[in-house]
């Protein structure tokens, strides 16, 4: 209310040149605040709008920190703007900047030297020499954002009451941003601690999962060890392998994911790495009634590719294509299930593409794989391997797409540059 008085009072008295000066500068500073999305920045120029507007040497900007009850310098300008940062005032009458929070008016100091409030440590940190000063007050409805000042007036012993005025829209002004900003931080904060909190819940529903496959096979152990059965110790052993496996992978997923990591190209004939994948695949896929068919570049030359990661991506997707056919396969048998892997070169490109007959996505679904922790798997599925399969494919330069509909299988296609050696 305050403001909008002091701009009225502002706009009344003001005489035509003055007007045009104030009005630019509202403009200017409205234009900031659509255009600047970095706060620091934003405020950083409504400041230095301030300094002009106001005829000021240099200004600084405090903001409130409701947790310590204190004000800290966000922006200092000046020759030593920087040294100031660390320095924090208490809200109270020890200082200018404190007293203005503590009494929401603004504070005009024609004279330092006879201001019982001028505390000089300030200027020494800066090393500059302050004459005069106008405070004033951010606030938000009743809430303290923090305190403005702009000191030494340039052409003039003092700051005006008209300066106060203008001072009191632009504080005005920056308050918005600043609220603006921090409200969007807090909405950002919390939406990412609930996606932190679904990833944990379903990291955590996960592991569970391969824990119950651990204590079974534990127990088996012990019965057969007690009952001198070894083909019991047979089977337990294979569960216990499959559990550590599936924990291996989702360590590995989750550092590939969080950490990245360096491609590290060899010289290696891709072809035989399906192939091996092939055939370590093709059984478990036939249990499941599903076959899978490799059609392979004939002229593959050797090629100069990361092993490991081509390795990792074929497995994420064939893992995947075989999920997606299996649960297709169990809702509508026809046609039979089946996966074709292929591969191909040219332009020094390693192109493979794994294709299957499964449920297939809908549009909005094909959207959503990519991001981590997404899965329909339940606690089958982490939701890991699509996210650091792209980010696997990126990191070598390569790129993958889809092609899929709903009820129409999918095709995952990749690329990797791979020059011949
Ligand atoms: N070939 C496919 N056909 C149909 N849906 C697929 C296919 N591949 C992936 N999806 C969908 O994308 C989701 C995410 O896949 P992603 O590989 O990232 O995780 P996941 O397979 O669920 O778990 P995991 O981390 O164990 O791989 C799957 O849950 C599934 O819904
Ligand atoms: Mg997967």
């Amino acid at each position: 209310m305050h403001q909008l008085h002091g701009a009225l009072q502002l706009v009344e008295n003001a005489d035509r040149e003055q007007l045009l000066r104030l009005s630019r500068t509202f403009l200017r500073v409205e234009e900031i605040i659509d255009s600047v999305t970095d706060l620091r920045r934003l405020l950083d120029l409504i400041m230095r709008e301030s300094e002009q507007v106001v005829d000021a040497e240099t200004s600084s900007l405090l903001l409130f920190d409701p947790l310590h009850d204190d004000l800290y310098f966000e922006i200092a300008h000046g020759p030593k703007g920087e040294s100031v940062k660390t320095v924090r005032l208490p809200v109270d009458e020890a200082s200018i900047a404190g007293a203005t929070a503590v009494r929401r008016t603004p504070i005009n100091i024609p004279d330092v030297r006879d201001s019982h409030f001028w505390n000089p440590d300030v200027d020494q940190e800066t090393q500059f020499e302050t004459r005069n000063l106008l405070a004033v007050p951010m606030q938000r409805k009743d809430r303290l954002i923090g305190v403005i000042e702009v000191l030494n007036k340039s052409n003039g012993d003092h700051f005006t009451d008209d300066d106060t005025d203008v001072l009191l829209v632009l504080a005005n002004l920056a308050a918005i941003a600043i609220e603006n900003a921090q409200l969007y931080e807090e909405k950002i904060q919390a939406e990412r601690l609930a996606a932190l909190g679904q990833a944990v819940a379903g990291i955590s529903h996960y592991i569970k999962n391969v824990l119950t496959g651990l204590r079974g096979s534990m127990s088996l152990i012990d019965t057969a060890i007690k009952d001198q059965e070894y083909e019991l110790l047979d089977r337990s052993m294979l569960v216990l392998r499959r559990s550590y496996g599936r924990i291996h992978h989702l360590v590995r997923d989750m550092l590939s994911y969080s950490k990245g990591r360096e491609p590290n190209p060899r010289a290696v004939s891709p072809n035989k790495i399906i192939e091996e994948l092939y055939d370590l695949m093709k059984e478990s896929a036939l249990s499941k009634d599903i076959e899978i068919k490799i059609d392979l570049e004939e002229d593959m030359p050797v090629l100069w590719v990361d092993p490991e990661a081509l390795e990792g991506i074929l497995l994420n997707l064939i893992t995947n294509a075989i999920d997606a056919v299996y649960e297709r396969c169990l809702i509508k048998p026809d046609p039979p299930g089946m996966i074709v892997i292929s591969s191909s070169y040219g332009h020094e490109t390693l192109r493979v593409s794994v294709r299957d007959n499964g449920t297939g996505m809908t549009e909005e679904q094909q959207l959503r794989i990519w991001t981590a922790f997404y899965s329909t798997k339940g606690s089958s599925g982490t939701g890991l391997g699509l996210a650091v399969t792209r980010k696997v494919i990126e990191e070598s330069g390569g790129t993958l797409e889809l092609e899929s509909s709903l009820g129409h299988g999918a095709d995952f296609i990749f690329s990797l540059p791979s020059p011949p050696v």
